[in-house]
């Protein structure tokens, strides 16, 4: 069964792998003369989807983690403020049109990314998970969700999708199922399928339902 908590699992991945490559790929920009396109097209749309995940946390987990455990958030929250930073001066690098700048700019903010979101998986959320009884849990994972424009969701689902590994797809798709009206998940199942192509097989081999 899939648990509110694997669905946050499912988009911390998707923030991992987007901004791991796009590092990856402002480094081989600098290194070899390259053009660091694919951060130029994706790092706002990025930063879009991290603000409307990290807004959701603050407004909606961070205060059900105090009541259960007090002075625990504070601390993500200052983190989030670094990702707010990182980010202004990832996008100030861009408006420099420098190479070497961006590149720098983007590795500072992967970095702060990556240990951030493994700090709250190994604490944050443990302390959520084993404390906060698990129909709550549904409620505040599902408000969470509403951060996200309605007219924005296929976006969200076209970026999510191919960047998460089968057993995250399957368990995203799980929490749809049970969370979103009938209609509103065959909506969402389409966008799927044409998000992840071929691999639909294996995701309807896994929850045929959805076919
Ligand atoms: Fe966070």
């Amino acid at each position: 069964m899939a648990v509110p908590m694997d669905g946050i699992r499912a988009i911390h991945n998707a923030f991992r792998k987007d901004l791991a490559a796009m590092d990856a790929a402002a480094y081989t920009a600098t290194r070899m003369g390259s053009s660091p396109d694919m951060v130029l097209k994706r790092y706002k749309f990025f930063n879009e989807i991290l603000v409307w995940h990290a807004s959701g946390e603050e407004e909606q987990v961070f205060p059900a983690v105090e009541k259960v455990a007090p002075l625990v958030a504070e601390a993500y929250e200052r983190d989030h403020r670094g990702l707010d930073s990182t980010y202004a001066a990832l996008d100030k690098a861009v408006m420099s049109k420098d190479k070497l700048d961006i590149a720098r700019a983007i590795a500072i903010f992967n970095f702060h990314l990556q240990f951030h979101l493994n700090k709250e998986e190994a604490h944050l959320y443990r302390v959520f998970n084993e404390r906060i009884p698990l129909p709550e849990q549904g409620m505040i994972i599902g408000k969470m969700a509403q951060k996200i424009p309605q007219q924005r969701f296929p976006e969200v689902v076209a970026w999510l999708y191919p960047l998460i590994g089968n057993d995250d797809r399957e368990n995203m798709t799980r929490i749809w199922q049970q969370a979103l009206p009938k209609p509103v998940f065959a909506g969402a199942a389409n966008l799927i399928h044409s998000a992840i192509g071929d691999d639909w097989n294996e995701l309807t081999r896994r929850i045929p339902e959805i076919k």
